[in-house]
């Protein structure tokens, strides 16, 4: 099987472990950049092309200024994620709102920002005018139902999913705004997650643009971007092949050419909010073998749990494992790589081929940079890990620091009983 590269030598990552022990988060600060310029310069064509980072992938300033440097926007879904985006520097239309039952403080903060707001239903138009008054621009979130096949289980598939608007509703939600006196729409969708096959989002595409002709032959509404929203896959094994960008790029051209341009729709700028394909390739979970146990099967346990990485124990996701040094070791042993919840379903890798584990051994487990380190939690009274930015120049910067169990108790003033 082929193998997946890690960015650094052994030395240089036990070097780093002296300084920050595991278990660690560490991103790829240029081959982020890198992949953010590939995907940019694939939308060249568009009017105007905009990719809102999906802030929920990877909730870090310093990724999040990284990302800006570079041209992009925040995508994002609550008041910290907001607030995120602000501190890394972002401000007004380079934020989008995309959020679910939202509550009225993050409309609140969002008009503050000056960013779009994309409702999720129709009875959000009343509680935002109450709440925080309606803005000039305004974006609606399409569920096609049961006019788009999709979906998986990250996602759900359109019919059974609790987001966005059916198509009715979403052609009077667009007459009542614009009787409110709004200028400027954006419409907006979400289908697919992780996905790998470059000819779903050109359909995606298809429908949206036709959409936007029937808002303009409905309601005299010319839309002025649309958002295709995230989901492009990442190939989590290493016999799979990234999405290739240029293909998704040339067939919404096409479509772009055929029914927006050919009908006076045009410029209409085209929006993404990836999260996975933008980090998710370029961050690695770093972890050491604690221990190792035989009994109806070989288990190795790690210093790291699903509370750093849950996609496998939630999804039963695959995460390629490298151990460290034994890259060019036979993969002749068959291990559980468990985690130290007390929950079964904490394994990184259930069945893996490996080449022989020791104790100390360094596993770096791959695709861990989006939906990785965010996805963390307490419980157990597991502390949340450090991540760190491995930088252009090969030093290595501390972006997060690990929690501490005063972290842990400073939520409660219980000091212990007085006895
Ligand atoms: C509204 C919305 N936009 C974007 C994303 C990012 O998706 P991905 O990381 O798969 O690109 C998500 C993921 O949950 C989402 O819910």
């Amino acid at each position: 099987m082929a193998e997946k590269e890690i960015p650094f030598t052994k030395e240089q990552l036990t070097e780093v472990i002296k300084e920050y022990p595991t278990p660690f988060h560490i991103y790829d600060e240029q081959a982020i950049r890198q992949n953010v310029r590939n995907l940019i310069k694939a939308f060249a064509w568009a009017p105007e092309f905009k990719e809102y980072f999906a802030v929920k992938a990877t909730p870090n300033p310093y990724i999040l200024q990284v990302l800006r440097e570079e041209g992009l926007g925040a995508d994002c879904s609550s008041l910290a994620e907001l607030i995120l985006a602000e501190k890394a520097g972002m401000s007004g239309e380079e934020i989008i709102l995309t959020s679910n039952d939202t509550p009225a403080i993050e409309f609140k903060k969002a008009r503050e920002l000056g960013a779009i707001i994309n409702l999720d239903d129709i009875s959000h138009i009343d509680y935002l005018d109450k709440h925080a008054g309606i803005p000039d621009i305004i974006s609606f979130r399409y569920n096609p139902g049961p006019l788009r096949e999709g979906g998986n289980s990250i996602i759900g598939n359109p019919e059974e999913s609790k987001y966005g608007l059916t198509r009715k509703q979403l052609l009077d939600a667009y007459r009542i705004m614009k009787n409110r006196g709004v200028k400027r729409f954006g419409l907006h969708t979400m289908v697919i997650s992780n996905e790998l096959d470059p000819n779903y989002f050109v359909e995606t595409a298809n429908m949206m643009f036709d959409l936007i002709n029937e808002i303009y032959r409905t309601l005299d509404i010319k839309v002025e971007f649309v958002n295709f929203g995230g989901g492009i896959g990442i190939p989590y094994r290493p016999e799979q092949e990234p999405v290739n960008i240029m293909t998704i790029s040339q067939g919404i051209k096409k479509a772009y050419e055929t029914k927006i341009a050919a009908n006076g729709l045009a410029p209409l700028k085209i929006a993404m909010e990836c999260g996975r394909m933008i980090t998710g390739p370029y961050g690695y979970l770093v972890s050491t073998v604690l221990h190792k146990k035989e009994i109806y099967k070989n288990y190795v346990g790690l210093d790291a749990c699903m509370a750093n990485l849950m996609r496998p124990a939630l999804y039963g996701a695959y995460h390629h494992i490298t151990v460290l040094g034994k890259e060019e070791w036979p993969l002749g042993y068959i291990y559980d790589v468990t985690g130290s919840l007390c929950e079964n379903n904490d394994k990184f890798a259930v069945n893996r081929k490996l080449p022989m584990i020791d104790i100390g051994d360094v596993l770096v487990i791959h695709d861990a940079g989006a939906h990785g380190h965010a996805m963390g939690f307490n419980y157990n009274g597991k502390l949340r890990s450090a991540e760190l930015m491995l930088k252009h120049d090969g030093s290595v910067q501390l972006i997060r620091r690990a929690e501490t169990i005063e972290d842990y108790f400073s939520t409660l003033d219980f000091t212990g009983l007085d006895n």
